[in-house]
């Protein structure tokens, strides 16, 4: 028998694009491939690409040049281009590199074998086309010799796609519109992962609490087979098993009152929201075409703490913007402050072509940006820090993710609040990747805690589950603005 043909995924950007990259890689061992983690001994290589800042687009064509090389090593070998690169400039990225076998967009990664036993046959492919259908979601159980890359966890795609324009974003163009999967059809996916030990899932969507949204105010979601988003959290946190339910990335104006008031009800869902603010300005936001106001923002942040007082806030934010002074700028210092947030993603503005904001005069100096930038930075350095101060001394669960990257040999993981946390001591003795494990907390540093482990509680090995996310009397009170 001929050896197997081994491929391997690079993928950029979001966690969307980590997930479909899982999905890929399921599709690719259904079709006979095995993983490999190395692309030097890799004889199918696809790049899953990002486009929502230039610098991620960039990288696209830096590799593609590097892989010239690489395609020229060995023959027979196929390289394909997948992801938002790929749905916005196919035929461009087909017709400039000879080297590249197929392309194909996001709505498309089912076509992946069909696209691969083309190449083989020596056929160039581009297929970008857009659709609404749930079809997209219809994919094969998991291939039981795929490794698992992170044992106990799991993520699931609830909808896909973005109607909301905002004025400096590309994904609308790249993801197309909102499509929510059925509810039934999560659960299935969601219990399934849960029968194979999956402790935690993190629901993705690029505004994954609009699940369900244009549904329910059409009075069709029992036809469409969709529901609130706060209805879907409720149905998944019953399923046995599922210790932990976390979600990505949610829009501020999706949150309603049921959802806020379930941060409060169900202990399975963590205290931890990420929450893309974007600006703190007003003038700002509205620019963006952020449909909310800098109080209204606040005023979520805190009745999201009144539900659930230990909750752990992050966000993202952009500085730079077109237009934006140095008093719009202050806003936005001043809004991170009040919220408290734990963490951020900060980014520069960067113009990407086709949305509203490329076309929009009064650009920032890209060193006064840059100021900005570091000025941000510093002030969450120190609320990150103080964050992390203000939990040294209580206790906290862990979900085992595996060696810690600057202590080989030693755990790490990440706590309900998603906090990193590094374990003290060998691995062996605290337990095993996808083990839930009680930590006391003895070290903070800017990036994460350190822990020593209490006690172990096998995750997929079966055994007693621990009460998920109810935090220790302990950890409420030092959480309070955590
Ligand atoms: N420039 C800078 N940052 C951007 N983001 C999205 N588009 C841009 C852009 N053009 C940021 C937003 C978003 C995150 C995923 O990336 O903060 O929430
Ligand atoms: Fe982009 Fe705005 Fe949609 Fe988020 S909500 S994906 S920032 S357009």
């Amino acid at each position: 028998m001929a050896p197997k043909r081994r491929f391997h995924i690079r993928t950029y950007g979001c966690q969307m694009n980590v997930h479909d990259a899982e999905k890929v890689a399921n599709l690719l061992s259904h079709a006979g491939w095995v993983a490999t983690d190395d692309d030097g001994a890799a004889d199918l290589l696809v790049v899953n690409t990002c486009s929502i800042r230039e610098k991620a687009e960039n990288r696209l064509y830096t590799d593609l040049g590097l892989l010239r090389e690489w395609k020229a090593e060995r023959p027979g070998r196929i390289l394909g281009v997948a992801g938002c690169v790929a749905q916005q400039e196919g035929d461009t990225i087909l017709r400039r590199f000879r080297t590249v076998d197929f392309v194909y967009g996001t709505h498309n990664l089912r076509l992946v074998p069909t696209l691969v036993a083309a190449a083989e046959q020596g056929e160039r492919s581009l297929r970008i086309d857009e659709t609404r259908s749930l079809e997209r979601f219809d994919l094969p159980e998991r291939h039981p010799d795929l490794p698992d890359a992170t044992p106990g966890r799991a993520f699931v795609t609830v909808m896909e796609g973005c109607d909301m324009f905002c004025t400096f974003c590309v994904v609308p163009n790249t993801r197309g519109r909102e499509v929510s999967r059925k509810a039934v059809d999560i659960a299935e996916e969601v219990a399934a992962l849960a029968g194979r030990g999956v402790r935690e899932i993190t629901l993705l969507g690029q505004t994954v609490n609009a699940y369900g949204r244009h549904d329910v105010r059409r009075g069709k979601a029992a036809q469409a087979g969709t529901e609130s988003f706060a209805a879907l959290v409720r149905r998944l946190a019953a399923i046995p098993g599922i210790a932990r339910i976390r979600y990505t990335s949610p829009h501020p104006a999706f949150f309603d009152d049921d959802l806020v008031r379930a941060h409060g009800e169900v202990a399975a869902l963590c205290p931890h929201v990420h929450l893309p603010a974007q600006s703190g300005s007003d003038r700002v936001l509205e620019r963006m075409r952020r449909p909310y106001t800098s109080a209204e923002y606040r005023a979520l942040t805190e009745s999201l703490r009144t539900a659930r007082p230990d909750i752990a806030l992050t966000t993202d934010l952009i500085v730079g913007f077109p237009g934006e002074t140095d008093a719009d700028f202050r806003e936005t210092l001043a809004l991170v402050r009040d919220v408290g947030f734990v963490d951020a993603y900060t980014f520069k503005y960067s113009p990407r072509p086709g949305t509203k904001a490329a076309v929009l005069s009064e650009a920032v100096d890209p060193a006064l940006a840059q100021e900005r930038l570091a000025e941000l930075q510093e002030m969450l350095r120190s609320l990150t820090m103080a964050a992390h101060r203000a939990r040294v001394g209580s206790e906290t669960e862990v979900l085992l993710e595996g060696g810690s990257a600057r202590r080989p040999g030693q755990l790490s993981g990440r706590d309900p609040y998603h906090r990193v946390v590094n374990l003290t001591g060998r691995a062996e003795a605290a337990g095993r990747p996808g083990d839930l494990v009680r930590v006391h907390l003895v070290e903070a540093t800017p990036r994460s805690l350190i822990g020593e482990p209490v006690s172990s509680v096998r995750g997929a090995g079966g055994g007693k589950f621990l009460k998920p996310g109810a935090p220790t009397a302990d950890e409420k009170g030092r959480n309070a603005r955590l």
